[in-house]
């Protein structure tokens, strides 16, 4: 083992038991240091893996390592030793994000974009990347003599050798792909496919999308799947103008969903739309379930906040819950796992109650909680100009979901969540209400909220600092309003 590996294991084994009581209950962190991208989020023998961009040492990014978590089932997490360090000449600046998969040999393989800064004549760095691999256990991991296995001489003409990273890998059948992010001669991005037939030596085979500079510039992280008939392909735009309510700008993130043109091998699109329409939501990864399902998790932070955090804590950076993918209607669907539903405790439901002002509900409480708010009109001629749910509340601190039926828009806002930085706290979202009825399932652990709407419509989250013991709920309306309420404690020890 490196030396450089050696050091993060060694300082892990020394720290992490001192950070455990200040880590969310469910949320995946790296325990100690800080996190960015998942990577690697695969099955591997039965048990789902998670790397993760991770530097042991701060709070702040630095020399990228991939940290290691494994779960049977999405809600508990065994922490492993760190998997990857930057410690060859190809990756001696970073081992950046990347993917996994089983081999048939049942050895377990990373790919992971390996970073390499040259300082240039004036002084400026300029950053060379290409893709490599290691094989291990799902533990130990070695990096390949034949490394880099995709070097900037296979980056089409005309495009980036310094914008060339992220692969995410699958196989199919006998070979193995790869999407990865890279910048075209307009300098935006573009999503490249790769093939192999032994993961070592790979081939170009297109370009899957191209941005064109019209959602962002450089596109960051690809997934690319099939899904209800559908192919999706998940991006993270740097540089991002805001487009309407669908669009936040600077590091965000699109969902494009089409077919796969098979000569080509070009993704011919149908619809575009936001993943996540928080504020902390940014590189999703996503794998197949034994039983077939989609599950997404994605790094629950933005880069632009993400020097933002709670000057105690040791740990920066956290993952979103997993969610389950569908594609309906042409739109991208996501809901927590089912799995979250096992760690369910006390039921505290309500049916039908009146709001016209404010009002709180007995029971109606906490902090690591499954709660799912219905909202109506009061009668027919209920003309309310807004819902509000308030939550994570104390004298002191709130955070506020308001539904406004006219503008049909969700609007959450953390201003007063405790957070101490100036930055952007709010986020406006359209949502689709028909006959009414909003449905709103929000998920909440020690410092984030994580809001569905409509059966997974739509997902937003939310990082929130807010002191554990501000738990109180309440509801308010202008007007009348019926709200069914259902609400578990979420019990995970
Ligand atoms: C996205 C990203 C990736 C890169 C990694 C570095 O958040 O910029 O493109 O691989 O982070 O940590």
């Amino acid at each position: 083992m490196s030396k450089a590996l050696q050091r993060a294991r060694d300082f892990e084994a020394k720290y992490l038991p001192y950070t455990r009581s200040e880590l969310p209950h469910f949320h995946v962190t790296g325990g100690i240091g800080w996190i960015n991208d998942p990577n690697g989020f695969a099955p591997y023998k039965g048990e789902y893996h998670l790397f993760f961009q991770y530097y042991p040492y701060d709070t702040k990014w630095g020399p990228m390592h991939w940290g290691h978590v494994k779960t049977r089932d999405f809600i508990r997490w065994e922490r492993l030793p760190a998997a990857l360090a930057p410690d060859s000449d190809y990756d001696r600046d970073g081992c950046f994000s990347g993917g996994a998969v089983e081999l048939p040999d049942g050895r377990h393989l990373l790919m992971y974009t390996g970073v390499r800064n040259v300082r240039r004549h004036d002084g400026s760095i300029e950053s060379f990347q290409t893709q490599c691999i290691a094989i291990g256990d799902g533990v130990d991991y070695r990096k390949q003599p034949c490394n880099p296995v995709i070097d900037s001489a296979m980056v089409p003409e005309g495009n980036s050798v310094h914008d060339f990273r992220d692969p995410k890998i699958w196989r199919e059948g006998e070979a193995f792909y790869a999407v990865m992010g890279n910048r075209s001669r307009d300098g935006s991005g573009e999503i490249l496919l790769f093939k192999s037939s032994d993961a070592q030596h790979w081939e170009f085979v297109s370009v899957v999308s191209s941005c064109h500079n019209q959602y962002g510039r450089m596109w960051e992280c690809p997934d690319f799947f099939p899904l209800d008939g559908k192919e999706v392909l998940l991006v993270s735009p740097q540089e991002m103008d805001a487009i309407g309510l669908e669009f936040h700008p600077g590091n965000a993130n699109v969902c494009l969903i089409g077919s796969f043109d098979q000569k080509t091998c070009h993704l011919m699109r149908q619809s575009v739309q936001a993943i996540d329409y928080g504020l902390d939501f940014y590189a999703p990864q996503t794998l197949l379930t034994e039983d077939g399902r989609r599950v997404m998790i994605a790094w629950m932070q933005n880069w632009e906040t993400s020097t933002c955090k709670q000057m105690e804590l040791r740990f920066m950076g956290q993952m979103t819950l997993p969610r389950e993918l569908s594609v309906k209607n042409g739109r991208l669907y996501q809901n927590p796992v089912r799995e979250l539903e096992q760690y369910r405790g006390v039921r505290i439901d309500y049916y039908n109650v009146l709001i016209n002002g404010e009002t709180s509900l007995r029971g109606i409480s906490g902090r690591c909680t499954d709660m799912t708010v219905t909202v109506r009109p009061g009668n027919e001629n209920s003309m309310y100009k807004w819902f509000r749910l308030y939550v994570a509340r104390d004298g002191e601190h709130f955070t506020l979901i308001r539904y406004r039926p006219d503008t049909n828009t969700i609007k959450v806002d953390r201003t007063h969540s405790g957070f101490p930085h100036d930055i952007v706290n709010v986020r406006e979202f359209p949502v689709s209400v028909k006959n009414g009825v909003l449905k709103l399932r929000v998920i909440m652990d020690r410092y984030s909220l994580e809001l569905f709407v409509n059966d997974g419509e739509q997902a937003a989250s939310f990082v929130l600092y807010t002191p554990e013991t501000a738990g109180a709920v309440s509801f308010s309306s202008d007007g009348s309003v019926l709200v069914d309420v259902e609400k578990y404690e979420l019990e995970i020890k």
